[in-house]
């Protein structure tokens, strides 16, 4: 593998010492490697990406573009979150590009789950590339490469399809955190100063909330997951369950049954809660969330969230169940 194998030596970093160590190391070594030009990166957000962007704006400021594409299938207030974390407190080169209606009429009736991702693939390589081509002098392109990307060789690398550029872009690929697990992004990027819930983040797939919204998105449906997301993730923080459950979804099927509202029958779908645990996403464990956690949260998302007249608990491990529905 060459180049793609972490150094026998290399020690894992667990502490926020050995995160200072790691990070005095690459600042130096993206300084020799960047010189004086100029890097783009496509910046979803997520932790991997998040740290690769707090690492190079360290290292080389203003020479660094960060390109964060709303594809209108991101989690609620994640787009926000991204330009007042990096625009307004890191002062970033940051350009924010919001095509939402250009993915979602792309997506328009398609109810097949690998040609939705493949249309949200492509679609994020054209934007991103238009944007790059608007730009000039740009000689190397960061990603926010971790080392089970390089490991794996099963169905989640696979799902890794949204990123990937046109070999014709001939950028020289900067990837810093490339020999580093998952837990020790999180360490490096607590240390960078990123914020703990940008830190804490869970894993969340390129074609974002697309897959919790099963066949043909519609505004209203994607909206009914968007908003059930919210408060779960708002509920989890507050039962101080942020960074303890691996990954905790809501999915919104296209069916309706009955329900009843305000003493009138309403015919609304349900919403889908899904918490699980796991080590490398091959398999995964249903997270025992505590009844009055599922009780308020059944309250909060058929009272807060429009279209919504049931909620239920998923208590399938993977397998059967994968963990997106999608
Ligand atoms: P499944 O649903 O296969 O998911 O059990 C395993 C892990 O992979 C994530 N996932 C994706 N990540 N693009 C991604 O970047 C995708 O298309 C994709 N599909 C699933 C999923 O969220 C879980 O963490």
């Amino acid at each position: 593998m060459g180049d793609n194998k972490r150094p026998e030596n290399m020690e894992r970093i667990t502490t926020p010492e050995l995160a200072d160590a790691f990070i005095t190391e690459q600042l130096e070594a993206l300084r020799a490697q960047i010189g004086d030009k100029k890097v783009l990166l496509a910046l979803s957000g997520g932790v991997d990406s998040s740290v690769v962007a707090a690492l190079l704006i360290k290292a080389v400021g203003k020479q660094l573009v960060c390109v964060h594409v709303n594809h209108g299938l991101l989690r609620k207030g994640e787009p926000e979150q991204v330009i007042e974390v990096f625009r307004d407190n890191l002062d970033a080169n940051l350009i924010y590009v919001d095509a939402s209606d250009r993915f979602l009429s792309k997506l328009t009736d398609v109810t097949d789950p690998e040609i939705k991702r493949k249309i949200i693939g492509a679609e994020f390589i054209d934007v991103f590339a238009e944007e790059a081509g608007k730009l000039d002098g740009i000689e190397f392109l960061a990603q926010g490469t971790i080392y089970p990307d390089i490991l794996e060789s099963g169905p989640v690398k696979a799902h890794h399809n949204v990123g990937g550029l046109p070999e014709e872009m001939d950028f020289e690929l900067v990837e810093p955190v490339k020999f580093l697990f998952k837990d020790e992004v999180r360490v490096v990027g607590r240390q960078l100063g990123l914020p703990e819930n940008m830190v804490n983040r869970q894993p969340f797939p390129g074609p974002g909330l697309g897959v919790r919204c099963p066949g043909a998105i519609t505004r209203d449906r994607l909206e009914a997951v968007r908003e059930s997301d919210a408060i779960l993730r708002e509920e989890f923080a507050a039962h101080g369950l942020e960074g303890k459950v691996w990954q905790y979804v809501t999915v919104v099927p296209d069916f309706k049954s009955t329900g009843v509202r305000n003493d009138v029958r309403a015919f609304e779908w349900p919403c889908i809660i899904r918490a699980v645990n796991t080590r490398d996403a091959m398999t995964a464990t249903i997270e025992e969330i505590p009844y009055d956690l599922l009780a308020k949260l059944a309250a909060r998302i058929t009272s807060e969230v429009p279209g919504i007249n049931r909620v239920l608990y998923d208590v399938t491990p993977k397998p059967t169940g994968t963990i997106e529905y999608e």
